[in-house]
């Protein structure tokens, strides 16, 4: 995932070149990877037994919109959208393969001009950190959502709490001083690692009993695809192609020997700190932020 794009146009752009190629090529593995976060959307949908259409945002190459599709069997109906072209394309492929009755849309969901209280639940695995005006994008979801809709999404804690997700670009920065830096609630894998942010931005955009837990899910990948995965992926994978060979084949094991504790025999384990973030649709009294914000504060997370 990338980090350093402030701009919907330097989304679009990230999403529909090589970061976009990066997840279609690296689709099955990250699918693998990811899997645990998948698991647990698809039981909250399974809880919340939502009617109406699901939304999936930032759907990617859709593995979570065709799970919780699987999940809702033949009169399910789930949508995703993405801002790229070739992972709504990948999804597409995915869902006619296995007939699946899930349908997706290529645009970004931040104005997308989705039919009014349409959805009866709105999801996300690590697809809603990436706008460039949250309070907006939510805001045009809220309105997309049914009254009482539950909205349910993943996003990553802090780089320090994700140590394994930065080792490539500490490893890497002295060989590649232009690797680009995270910028703390900058659009991009980080953005919602502030939870009271989050708070802010969900209580701004109309939704109601915000809801933030911290989850530490382990995660796995197979070692022989480590390499694979640092240099294609991540801040590293989007200017290491600039490195000449040599250079690269520097970079490439002084990353992999900093990956050496995350590597167990043939598995690569590591610990994904994200939050679960809910919230809900209520037709209730929109609360100022600071009020809210004092209310509910980290204790509640
Ligand atoms: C980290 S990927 C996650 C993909 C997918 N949810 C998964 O877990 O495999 C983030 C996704 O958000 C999408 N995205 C970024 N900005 C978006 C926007 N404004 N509207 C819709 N999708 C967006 C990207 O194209 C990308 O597919």
């Amino acid at each position: 995932m990338n980090a350093a794009h402030q701009t919907d146009d330097e989304q679009m752009t990230l999403w529909n070149g090589l970061a976009g190629r990066a997840w279609v090529e690296a689709q099955a593995l990250l699918d693998q990877t990811f899997q645990p976060f998948e698991d647990l959307l698809v039981e909250a949908v399974s809880a919340a037994r939502p009617a109406g259409r699901i939304l999936d945002v930032g759907c990617g190459t859709g593995s979570t919109t065709l799970a919780v599709a699987r999940l809702l069997g033949a009169k399910g109906r789930c949508t995703g959208i993405d801002i790229s072209d070739p992972m709504i394309a990948t999804a597409r492929a995915r869902a006619e393969r296995e007939t699946s009755p899930a349908s997706f849309i290529r645009a970004n969901a931040q104005i997308h001009a989705f039919a009014p209280a349409s959805f009866g639940m709105i999801i996300s695995r690590f697809g809603v950190m990436f706008f460039d005006h949250p309070v907006r994008a939510f805001a045009n979801l809220r309105r997309a959502a049914r009254e009482n809709a539950e909205l349910r999404f993943i996003a990553w804690r802090t780089p320090s709490e994700n140590p394994f997700m930065t080792t490539a670009e500490r490893a890497a920065s002295p060989f590649l001083p232009n690797i680009p830096a995270r910028r703390p609630d900058a659009p991009g894998q980080f953005a919602f690692a502030d939870h009271r942010r989050v708070y802010r931005i969900l209580e701004d955009s109309g939704w109601t009993e915000v809801d933030i837990r911290p989850i530490d899910v382990a995660c796995t990948l197979p070692e022989k695809e480590l390499v694979h995965y640092f240099t294609n992926l991540g801040p590293l994978g989007t200017i290491l192609h600039e490195a000449d060979g040599p250079a690269r084949m520097r970079v490439i094991e002084t990353v992999r020997t900093a990956f050496d504790p995350y590597v167990h025999g043939e598995q690569v384990r590591f610990t994904a700190a994200c939050w679960m973030v809910g919230a809900r649709a209520s037709m209730g009294a929109k609360q100022p932020p600071c009020q809210a914000a004092k209310r509910r504060g980290a204790d509640s997370v």
